[in-house]
């Protein structure tokens, strides 16, 4: 069963220089909310509560300062420090005590969802997760990432981190399913040359056991990583867009505690305090 979730926001975030000198790559704005409400909002619209944030040394009190221990959206959230950017599956390592028995789904701190019918997929994903479940996305620059390619009946037949050469043109996004023997495979790991352990050699691990499943996320969602300054812009931009368009917004961490129940109307007026008189709060007093 996952009912606990990590979000790794931690890194050096060296490609989004200077930006990222004093403050941690997962805080900076995507449009009118810090980067991490993203990710933070596709594990609670899985329902998923159980929320372990790992990030650099000295940097679990400025994620507090706006995320508190959850209580605000209904949730439970938790800190652990990395000592290093050792790699992604270092999270199973460090969270090995959070995790217990249990399943537990991983989210990078820098990847945006969006889409028609995404929460559904999200937790039918959850649902039929047996050992690992990863979710790809067609891109233009498939090699910027880990490439998976399937046959048509969606087997896997290969996977590779940033490849040289082209494989495909599926990219794993940065959200992961795994069974609890994820810290098993994580704890066995060695670094790759690069020196960091790999997601893709943890993901492999599961192949091999005939045990790993892929979510195809079609054209009519959306995935966007703010890996460069380009891509922090655009995904602002895009955010920008619908929000204006439609007149909801996205990643509203109230509002979705609120539609699963995990929250009364007596927190969204903690939280409208807490923010201030901004445009966030604006939203907020509409929800109620
Ligand atoms: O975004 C999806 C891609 O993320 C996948 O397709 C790749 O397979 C995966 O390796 C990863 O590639 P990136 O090159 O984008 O990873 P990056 O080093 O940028 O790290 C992603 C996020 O995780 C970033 O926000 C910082 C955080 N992070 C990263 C590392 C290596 C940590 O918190 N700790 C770490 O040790």
């Amino acid at each position: 069963m996952i009912n606990k979730g990590i979000i790794l926001a931690g890194g050096m975030g060296t490609r989004l220089s200077p930006l990222t000198k004093v403050i941690n790559k997962q805080l900076l704005p995507l449009y009118d909310k810090p980067l991490i409400f993203y990710p933070l909002s596709v594990l609670m619209l899985s329902g998923i509560k159980n929320i372990l944030i790992i990030t650099n040394p000295n940097e679990n009190n400025i994620y507090k300062k706006i995320l508190g221990d959850g209580t605000r959206f209904g949730i439970k959230i938790s800190y652990k420090e990395q000592a290093k950017p050792n790699g992604l599956p270092e999270a199973f390592i460090l969270g090995k005590k959070f995790i217990g028995k249990d399943g537990v789904a991983l989210i990078l701190g820098d990847n945006f969802f969006y889409g028609e019918g995404f929460t559904k997929r999200l937790k039918n994903g959850l649902k039929k997760n047996k050992g690992a479940t990863i979710f790809a996305y067609a891109v233009n620059n498939a090699s910027n990432y880990g490439v998976v390619k399937v046959n048509n009946n969606n087997k896997v037949l290969n996977i590779v981190e940033k490849p040289k050469k082209y494989i495909s043109n599926l990219a794993i996004t940065g959200l992961y399913y795994f069974n609890n023997k994820v810290i098993r495979f994580a704890e066995k790991l060695k670094p790759s040359k690069r020196k960091e352990l790999e997601i893709t050699d943890l993901i492999k691990k599961y192949k091999r056991d005939k045990q790993l499943k892929v979510e195809l996320i079609g054209r009519g969602g959306s995935w966007l990583d703010a890996g460069t300054i380009k891509d922090l812009f655009d995904a602002s931009t895009f955010v920008s867009t619908v929000e204006k368009r439609q007149g909801f917004k996205i990643a509203c961490l109230e509002e979705i505690a609120l539609r699963n129940k995990w929250i009364t109307k007596n927190l969204i007026i903690k939280s409208i305090k807490f923010y201030g008189n901004c445009d966030y709060s604006n939203y907020l007093k509409k929800l109620i």
